[in-house]
Parts: C-alpha cells; structure tokens; sequence
C-alpha cells in the first residue's frame, strides 16, 4: 500500500458525547497510531489502552465504526468515507473514555487452565505480583466477543465458554472436570446462548468461541 496523506475526522466517545478531530495522517496508519498522534499532538486527556502494538495483547479492543476490532491491527485505509467513530466496548464497565473494566471476564475464566511456567523455559521468574502463568490458547482476552454479544440476561460469554470447553479437552482431573461442568451447564452457561455467532465474526485470533460453545454442549 503507497503513502498517501488523508485528512480523516476521528470521533472518539467520551461518556454520551463524541470529541471529534480533524487530522490529517497517512491511510497506512493503523487507528491506534491516529489515537496517538491525537494524544501527543492535539489532546493529552484521551484514553485508551493498549501495549503490544501487533495483535497479541488484546487491549486495545474497541469499537471502531460500530464493528469490534483491535486499533492497532486496523488501517485507516480499511475506511472510504474517511470518519472513523471510536467507542469502548459494550457490556463492561467503562472506566474512561475507550479504557473498560474487562475483570469481569477474567474473573470468570477457568482458574484450572493448564498451566506452566512458561511456554520453554524450565526456569523463568514470575515478576512481584505474579503467583502463576495462565495460558488460554489463542484467546488474547480482548473481550470483542462479549461486546458483540446480543444476549442480554446473565451469561459466561463466548470467551469464558471457549476456554472451558479447551480446558475440559485438556483436562484428566476428574474434580475440575465436574467443576467446569457444573459452571459450563449452569443457567449462565451454555443454556443462555442464543447462537447469534456474533462472537466469531469478530473475534481477531480466530478463536470461534460459537463453535467452542457448540461443542460444549455436547458434552453434557
Ligand atoms: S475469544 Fe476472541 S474475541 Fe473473545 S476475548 Fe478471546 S480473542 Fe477476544
Ligand atoms: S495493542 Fe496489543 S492487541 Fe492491540
């Protein structure tokens, strides 16, 4: 894709109105390179969260022209009206601007994941703070499928549901079995899916937390 500088009105939501700004920026730049240059050159106050940059660390999901994506894997080229609408996801508690409180999904996850200390070392150190390392396949937690979920009543949501029914793959612990069960076939559980697979349709990592959910249902 050649350079090509675009003047592009970016609409950020802060709480029920819309911070709008008029920048001019490459169409190679990804949304979270415009959210930056918006902070560092115009206005300090925005927030939103992200770190790794490249799709791995899931916290910069968000919804972006009313689709739930990751800004740092979305190009501003991806757009042809040149108005790109920002919001934080649906379903968690905002906490500033795109920044939302996803603990109500991590919380939920399996506390039984198949865990080492790390993917090759045999002999890494946790940092202060860390008790264990939790590994959740190709979840990276972003939380765009509770978001894009339509169901409305008290539900695990897709990337809970996915990443019981890995661990019930993996696991030989009869006792965790029956635990994950139990959450897995609760009235929260797979029974309050409605099977919009919306949830795999935005879902970044290709996780398919629908048919992950399909699949727990055989399990009964
Ligand atoms: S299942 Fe996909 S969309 Fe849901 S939290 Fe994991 S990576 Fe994000
Ligand atoms: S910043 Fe890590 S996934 Fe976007």
């Amino acid at each position: 894709m050649e350079e090509s500088k675009q003047i592009y009105t970016i609409s950020i939501k802060r709480d029920r109105k819309y911070l709008n700004f008029k920048v001019e920026l490459d169409s190679t730049l990804t949304v979270i390179d415009a959210l930056d240059h918006i902070r560092f050159n115009i206005d300090p106050s925005i927030k939103y969260r992200h770190s790794c940059h490249h799709g791995s660390c899931g916290t910069c999901a968000c919804i972006i022209n009313n689709v739930e994506r990751l800004a740092c894997m979305t190009f501003l080229y991806e757009f042809n009206d040149n108005i790109i609408k920002i919001e934080p996801l649906k379903s968690f508690k905002v906490i500033s601007d795109l920044v939302v409180d996803i603990s109500q999904m991590i919380n939920k996850m399996p506390q039984s994941s198949y865990l080492r200390e790390s993917e090759f070392s045999t002999d890494s150190i946790k940092p202060n703070g860390i008790i264990e390392w939790n590994r959740f396949e190709n979840c990276i937690e972003c939380g765009s499928c509770v978001s894009a979920c339509p169901v409305d009543k008290d539900f695990l949501g897709p990337s809970v549901l996915s990443s019981i029914h890995r661990e019930l793959e993996k696991q030989k612990n009869p006792k965790i079995i029956e635990d994950l069960k139990k959450q897995a076939f609760s009235k929260e559980g797979v029974t309050a899916c409605e099977k919009h697979f919306a949830c795999s349709k935005v879902c970044p990592t290709k996780v398919s937390p629908g048919k992950h959910i399909n699949d727990l249902r055989k399990l009964k």
